[in-house]
């Protein structure tokens, strides 16, 4: 999957022939059909960042409706906006712990399969793709670009994420000459994530170089896609996030489905809740150190401490119960009092029952396989603060 410093330059090599040849084609097609400024577009648009109109751009499309710049600014999410910021391609990124670089200081990355093109600004792009320019004008990242980017200009809209235009727009048809987001494109994955982690390195993307997606090859528009709003929030590639794990996990999502579930499918919990998907020191991509911590940060009575702990619950809540879904009562492994009867298979009262005549129209009905089995008489199974509870009776 990595590309070699040798592959690379071998790329380049060829993709400076191919430009050549397309470029002298272009040429000699501009001058035939009287298109000389086809060519120009590095100082057409460097023009326009000057005079910031952009009038003979007729495709060009501005944010509609009484929206202006200004409003959008305000609008904007909280960011350190301008502290600190990388002014120029090239200089201070992101720090690991600190906020995204600021919307107003978009630099414009790097696209080695494209080493000398230049930026050529959003009017460009938008002149050859009209359509995405006006899916995307309401974006976050294009709207704040386009009206944070005081001082590299709003230009950079389109290329803080796709590269220095100027090879592309010579030749659209070279594939990896912008840098493009999709599996299929020519853009190493590493380089496209690369381009959205400068400025979104570290915080909850800390664990992302070796976690299991990244090391599984997906690029983070396998779960955004900052070109459209399909989502409310977080820039998502579907509308929700379970649809968005959901579009891989399908099993795990069914889960969710059983008898037994957490509200996921009623949309008041995600994936997300439990898990980080960007990476995480816990197996599997738990957000926190252990699986009872995760649990706790919504059940907290059950943490205790309990004057009599159940050993079991202290030591890893999946002992009895499944993340996903189940179809026993409670989210149970299994049902009771088979799910006692793994552990507590010493001794005769836990242990010997469940013959047939044991069983509820039986000759000697058992209580501990009536209603709630063992429950019945051992109801605080997470542990008891009662004085008499050290059997978990009360
Ligand atoms: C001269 C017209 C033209 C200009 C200017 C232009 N593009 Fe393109 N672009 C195209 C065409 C045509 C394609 C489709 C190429 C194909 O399908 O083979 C394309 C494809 C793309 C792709 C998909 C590439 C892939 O490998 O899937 C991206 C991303 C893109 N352009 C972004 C941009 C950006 C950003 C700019 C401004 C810096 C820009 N384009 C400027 C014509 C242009
Ligand atoms: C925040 C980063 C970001 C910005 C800013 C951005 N794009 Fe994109 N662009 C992407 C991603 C990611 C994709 C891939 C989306 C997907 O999953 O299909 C993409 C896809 C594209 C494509 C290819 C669409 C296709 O069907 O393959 C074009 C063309 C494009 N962008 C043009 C633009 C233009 C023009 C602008 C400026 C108005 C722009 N982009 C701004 C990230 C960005
Ligand atoms: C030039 C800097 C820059 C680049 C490049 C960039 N972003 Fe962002 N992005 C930001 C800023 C600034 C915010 C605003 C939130 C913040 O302050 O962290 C943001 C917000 C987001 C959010 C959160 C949205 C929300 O609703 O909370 C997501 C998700 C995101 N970006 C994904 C991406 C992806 C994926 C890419 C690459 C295709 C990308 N970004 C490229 C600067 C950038
Ligand atoms: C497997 C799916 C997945 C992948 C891959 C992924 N993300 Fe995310 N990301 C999410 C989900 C889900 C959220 C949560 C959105 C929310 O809480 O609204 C999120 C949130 C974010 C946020 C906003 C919240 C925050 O943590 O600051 C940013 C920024 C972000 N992702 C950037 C990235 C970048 C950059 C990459 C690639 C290196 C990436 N993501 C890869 C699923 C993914
Ligand atoms: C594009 C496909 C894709 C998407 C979307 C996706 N995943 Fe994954 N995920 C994978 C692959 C591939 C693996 C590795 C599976 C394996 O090795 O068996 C994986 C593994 C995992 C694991 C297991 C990690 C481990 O260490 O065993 C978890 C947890 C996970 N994903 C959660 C999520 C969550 C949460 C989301 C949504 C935010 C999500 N995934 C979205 C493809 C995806
Ligand atoms: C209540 C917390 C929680 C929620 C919500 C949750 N998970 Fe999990 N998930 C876990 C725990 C805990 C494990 C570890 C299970 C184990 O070790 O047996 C796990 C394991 C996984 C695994 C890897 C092991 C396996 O069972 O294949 C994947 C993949 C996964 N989850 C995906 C998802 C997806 C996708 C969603 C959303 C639809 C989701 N999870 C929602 C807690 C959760
Ligand atoms: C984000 C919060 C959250 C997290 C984290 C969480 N839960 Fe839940 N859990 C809930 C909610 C909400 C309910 C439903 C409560 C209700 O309906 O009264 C629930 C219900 C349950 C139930 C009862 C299910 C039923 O059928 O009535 C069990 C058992 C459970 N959770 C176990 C766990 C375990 C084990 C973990 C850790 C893997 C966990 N929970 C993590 C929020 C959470
Ligand atoms: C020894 C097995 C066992 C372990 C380990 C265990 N539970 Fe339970 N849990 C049960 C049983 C049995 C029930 C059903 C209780 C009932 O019907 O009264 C239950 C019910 C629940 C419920 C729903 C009813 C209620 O009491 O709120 C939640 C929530 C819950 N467990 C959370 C957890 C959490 C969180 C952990 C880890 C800290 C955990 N459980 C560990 C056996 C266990
Ligand atoms: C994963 C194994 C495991 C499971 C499942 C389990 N237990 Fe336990 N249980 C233990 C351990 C270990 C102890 C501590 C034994 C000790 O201290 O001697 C314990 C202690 C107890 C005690 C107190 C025993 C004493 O001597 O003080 C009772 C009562 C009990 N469990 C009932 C249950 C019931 C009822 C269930 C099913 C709902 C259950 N357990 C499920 C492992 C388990
Ligand atoms: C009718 C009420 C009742 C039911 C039902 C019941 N228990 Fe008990 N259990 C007790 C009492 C009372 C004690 C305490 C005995 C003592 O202190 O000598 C006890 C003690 C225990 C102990 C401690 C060790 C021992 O043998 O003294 C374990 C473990 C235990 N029960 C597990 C279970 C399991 C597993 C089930 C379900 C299969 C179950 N119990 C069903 C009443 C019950």
């Amino acid at each position: 999957m990595t590309t070699t410093r040798r592959d690379v330059q071998d790329l380049q090599r060829e993709r400076r022939a191919v430009c050549l040849k397309a470029l002298s084609l272009a040429a000699l097609l501009a001058v035939i059909a009287g298109l000389g400024n086809v060519l120009l577009w590095p100082s057409a648009a460097r023009a326009q960042q000057r005079d910031g109109t952009g009038a003979g751009q007729a495709a060009a499309h501005q944010p509609s409706g009484r929206l202006t710049e200004s409003d959008i600014m305000r609008m904007l999410p909280a960011t350190d906006m301008g502290a600190g910021a990388a002014l120029h391609r090239g200089a201070a990124l992101a720090s690991d712990d600190g906020p995204a670089t600021p919307f107003d200081a978009a630099p414009i990355p790097e696209n080695p399969l494209a080493p000398d093109a230049d930026a050529i600004g959003a009017k460009s792009c938008v002149a050859c793709h009209a359509l995405e320019g006006m899916q995307a004008a309401h974006s976050l990242h294009v709207a704040s670009f386009r009206a944070g980017s005081v001082r590299s200009g709003p230009q950079a809209a389109c290329e803080a994420c796709h590269g220095p235009g100027s090879e592309h727009a010579k030749n659209p048809a070279a594939p990896g000459l912008i840098i493009a987001y999709t599996h299929d494109a020519k853009t190493p994955v590493d380089v496209q994530t690369r381009t959205c982690l400068s400025c979104h390195v570290g915080g909850a993307r800390q664990h992302w170089i070796g976690s299991v997606h990244q090391a599984r090859g997906l690029s983070c528009t396998d779960c955004h896609n900052p070109m459209t709003r399909l989502s409310a929030e977080g820039v998502l590639a579907n509308e929700s996030i379970n649809q968005v794990c959901a579009t891989c996990h399908q099993d795990i999502r069914a889960q969710f489905n059983r008898r037994s579930h957490m509200p996921l499918p009623e949309g008041q919990m995600s994936c997300v809740d439990c898990h980080n998907p960007h990476g995480s020191i816990t197996q599997p991509l738990l957000k926190t150190d252990t699986v009872n911590e995760t649990c706790e940060t919504c059940h907290a009575e059950k943490r205790g401490p309990f004057l009599f702990e159940h050993a079991p619950v202290a030591e890893n809540c999946l002992n009895c119960h499944t993340p996903h879904g189940s179809n026993q009562e409670n989210l149970l492994a299994l049902p009771v009092p088979m799910l006692c009867q793994q552990c507590h298979t010493n001794t005769d009262h836990p242990n010997d029952l469940l013959t047939r005549q044991n069983l509820r129209g039986g000759l000697v009905p058992d209580e501990r396989v009536m209603e709630r089995g063992c429950l019945d008489c051992h109801s605080n199974i997470h542990g008891s603060n009662n004085p008499n509870g050290a059997k978990f009776h009360q």
